[in-house]
């Protein structure tokens, strides 16, 4: 039977939850599975201004020190990766992040095709468009993605996401549904069965079908977002690399600008949307399947 590794990192569960499900839904082949580990461990929840830290630290990359049981799979030959991560900041998450730069990562993918399962709010284009590009650079012969994520309205998700995770607090509240990706989609991972063979044309065709993908309002929301970010974060990293309390002035008026930007942003997007609807739907329609499999 063909050896496959699956490696996360999970901090609420949604990533585990899409590992569980992939690997009940096999039965052709040997799954040895490595969870990620970060030290010192992020606090949940979090803290709001351990949050916000994270920030230009993800955009940037600047990667924390990470814990994988590699001697669990010493000596093993693998023939597929599977790799479960997260979206912050618009960014792979920092513990993603600093798995793509071990060296024994680096060995293993090589030559071989990699599936990312991702999770994330409703943007995640950005990071992916990075996690691609990194593996191919570190020379994955194939990556194929299967996204999910919370399909509440984009303008819920800005309140229900970050209450989730600065409370703890998921519950549906007032006018609000509850927070994260919902539980009947998380069998939606079941249909990515591998093959005996493990023939990633049938992969890629069932990544293709059941793979959330994004809205036109949040592609277009996400593309003036990720420029702000990428700005502002070279910014904060430049003028104050290290924690103190200018770092964390700047970093409250990177989140004063983050706030007006969304109050902005969502209404623009919208009405981009609107005035060019055909044009931005073929766009976010063509860019989301490039991602899915590249
Ligand atoms: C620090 C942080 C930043 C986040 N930024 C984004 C983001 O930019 N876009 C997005 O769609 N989701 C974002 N999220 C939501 C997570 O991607 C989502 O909740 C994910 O499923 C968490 O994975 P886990 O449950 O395996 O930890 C962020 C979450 C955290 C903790």
């Amino acid at each position: 039977m063909k050896n496959i590794l699956v490696i996360y990192y999970s901090q609420t569960g949604q990533s585990q939850k899409m590992v569980e499900e992939f690997v009940q839904a096999q039965t052709n082949v040997n799954i040895h599975k490595l969870r990620i580990d970060v030290e010192p461990k992020y606090m949940f929840p979090w803290k709001i201004k351990q949050f916000f830290r994270l920030f230009p630290l993800c955009v940037r990359g600047v990667t924390p020190k990470i814990k994988v049981p590699w001697e669990q799979v010493q000596g093993i030959e693998f023939d597929k990766v599977v790799i479960a991560y997260q979206v912050w900041f618009l960014s792979p998450s920092l513990p993603a992040q600093a798995l793509l730069k071990t060296p024994e990562l680096q060995v293993i993918v090589r030559g071989k095709t990699v599936l990312g399962l991702v999770s994330a709010r409703n943007m995640w284009v950005s990071a992916v468009d990075r996690f691609n590009q990194q593996l191919k650079k570190m020379g994955s012969q194939k990556v194929i993605n299967f996204v999910l994520c919370d399909q509440s309205p984009t303008w819920a998700t800005f309140v229900t996401t970050p209450r989730w995770l600065l409370t703890g607090k998921r519950e549906p509240f007032w006018i609000f549904p509850k927070a994260g990706i919902a539980d009947e989609d998380y069998l939606l991972v079941r249909k990515l069965k591998l093959t005996e063979s493990l023939n990633d044309t049938a992969l890629e065709s069932e990544a293709l079908k059941w793979s959330h993908k994004q809205l036109p309002v949040a592609y277009v929301a996400e593309k003036i977002g990720i420029n702000y970010f990428k700005l502002m974060a070279a910014f904060i990293q430049t003028v104050a690399p290290k924690e103190n309390l200018f770092k964390d002035f700047l970093l409250l008026l990177f989140r004063l600008g983050l706030v007006l930007l969304i109050v902005l942003m969502l209404p623009i997007s919208a009405i981009i949307v609107m005035l060019m609807a055909k044009k931005v739907a073929l766009t976010v329609d063509r860019r989301v399947n490039d991602l899915i499999k590249v």
